[in-house]
């Protein structure tokens, strides 16, 4: 078992931890704080200042200072490239004690956060300071008697509502395309999981960020995140969570008549053809429903397999789910921790039973593990109607609900019963095929012989339910967070 570092130790006992607003770590307004858990244990790890509506307020106007007086906005690309290059590399310096962070408040294996969130934060960070280094802010197009083009400067405050899933990973995908553009940001956490993100605050002072560039308010979804998101100091805002908060966030950035920009999670299918390598295949889906003991939003949930390979896919992919080794976070040992919270633990094992009472068949029975201390869930398989709540709706746990097809109009139809639009996978060994029914799916994203790779480069968004408004990880992305004004000059 990976020790706790000692710094953490000190971060932790430093409670309640502070917002972070102006450049300096203050107390919420109010007084409030809240606990947040090791969901490996249930034990609190910590108790965390509460923000709430004055406290948006004051970080909105940090936000709105820095981005008139601080210089941020109106210094050259470069420079701005040359702090956020340092954040990234503050991140990667301090990468063992962010990853145990969040291995901590999220449950997620150590090994997968040091390999694979923490990592993401400061790519992030570099892949857009790059790009805004090379980003045209003037596009002239040629015109009789006009001298026209396109002028690109950054919008202002931008809000940014975090879920608990990927903290310090989404955070990275989200504001840095937004600070790299020259515009400021302000970030309410999920109540969940706000450590990692405090820690950021002090890399961002660290690395000479200036003050209110960014500011965190950590706080509760109806307080602290639906005064961010009403706030009308913000030039655009951007959640990912759930549709219902989704939507009432779109409503209060209609009020304002802001750009929003919405992640709303997803009901990713896989359909496998009957060409496959089987062990192979059920391998990769196995690991792709345990990753993050699947709280992941583009993850594959319903399996759609051949009906020629049906019963020997089942039989390998229950050998590969039964094989997952569940534990602690910090044991190197564990390949999945438990669910984030008791909240969502009971929501998870709530679908289990509502599934199997609509009539899907347990193929693995999965479901509570008490054998573990903290919110453990077994990886589960149903399979039935395509009219299964559990076929429909997210679960966000380690369930895939399986069904059969026999033509690949029926595996493209049986995908489309969903309304989310994230992302989808084609497996087989006939790449023409694959790729022409991944070029079908309505979706923001298909994979081809693989699930969960994420590209930079390609805009990476939603359809449908999963959300508008524009995608992460593209210069796409980065266009989002500049403001396009035409300039036009008639000359003789
Ligand atoms: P949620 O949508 O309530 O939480 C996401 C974020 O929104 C958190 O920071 C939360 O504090 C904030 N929030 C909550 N209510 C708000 C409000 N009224 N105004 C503004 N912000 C608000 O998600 P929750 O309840 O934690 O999870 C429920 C389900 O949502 C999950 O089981 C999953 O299906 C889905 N979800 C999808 C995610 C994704 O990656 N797209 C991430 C998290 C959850
Ligand atoms: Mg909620």
């Amino acid at each position: 078992m990976a020790a706790v570092l000692p710094q953490i130790k000190k971060f932790l006992a430093d409670e309640p931890l502070r917002l972070y607003i102006g450049g300096k770590f203050v107390p919420a307004v109010a007084g409030g704080t809240f606990e947040t858990r090791d969901p490996g244990t249930g034990q609190v790890l910590s108790r965390v200042a509460a923000g709430e509506a004055a406290d948006i307020d004051a970080a909105v106007g940090a936000a709105q200072k820095a981005f008139d007086k601080s210089g941020w906005a109106s210094m050259p690309a470069n420079d701005r490239a040359v702090v956020l290059h340092r954040l990234a590399d503050k991140v990667d310096e301090h990468a063992d004690v962010l990853s145990q962070l969040e291995s901590l408040d999220v449950g997620k294996p150590l090994g997968q956060a040091a390999g694979f969130d923490v990592p993401s934060l400061s790519q992030a960070l570099r892949y857009f300071a790059d790009l805004a280094v090379q980003a045209r802010l003037r596009e002239p197009i040629a015109l009789r008697g006009l001298e026209a083009y396109t002028y690109r400067s950054a919008y202002g405050v931008c809000g940014f509502i975090i879920p608990w899933n990927f903290p310090l990973l989404l955070l990275g995908w989200n504001i840095a395309p937004a600070l790299a553009a020259g515009n400021t940001v302000v970030v309410k956490p999920a109540e969940d999981t706000p450590l990692s993100t405090l820690y950021f605050c002090h890399l961002a002072q660290m690395a000479g960020v200036p003050a209110g560039v960014m500011n965190v308010v950590p706080g509760f979804g109806s307080t602290a995140g639906a005064a961010l998101a009403a706030h009308s100091g913000l030039a655009r805002i951007a959640f990912t969570g759930s549709p219902e908060v989704g939507r009432m966030v779109a409503v209060a950035a209609a009020k304002n008549l802001i750009p929003c920009k919405l992640e709303l999670g997803g009901k990713g299918a896989a359909i496998v053809f009957d060409d496959v390598d089987i062990p192979q295949t059920a391998e990769k889906l196995a690991q792709a429903v345990t990753l993050n003991s699947g709280q992941v939003c583009c993850t594959a949930t319903r399996w759609i397999i051949h009906q020629r390979i049906y019963s020997q896919f089942v039989d390998a992919v229950k050998t590969k789910m039964l094989a997952v080794r569940l534990g602690y976070g910090l044991d190197p040992a564990t390949e999945m921790g438990p669910v984030v919270s008791e909240k969502q633990r009971s929501r998870v094992l709530g679908y289990l039973e509502k599934g199997q009472a609509q009539g899907a068949t347990a193929v693995l029975q999965g479901g509570a593990d008490s054998s573990l201390p903290g919110y453990f869930v077994k990886p589960a398989l149903l399979a039935g109607s395509p009219e299964n709540i559990c076929a429909r709706e997210e679960i966000f746990g380690p369930v895939a609900y399986l069904m059969k097809f026999s033509t690949p109009e029926e595996a493209i139809d049986l995908v489309h019963r969903s309304r989310y639009g994230l992302a989808n996978s084609v497996w087989s060994s006939d790449v023409t095929r694959a790729r022409k029914v991944a070029e079908s799916l309505v979706a923001g994203n298909s994979w081809i012989n693989a699930h969960n790779v994420f590209a930079y480069g390609l805009p990476y968004g939603g359809a449908n339910l999963s959300g508008f408004g524009g995608g992460v990880n593209s210069p796409e992305t980065l266009r989002d967070y500049l403001r396009p004004q035409s300039i036009v000059r008639p000359y003789d």
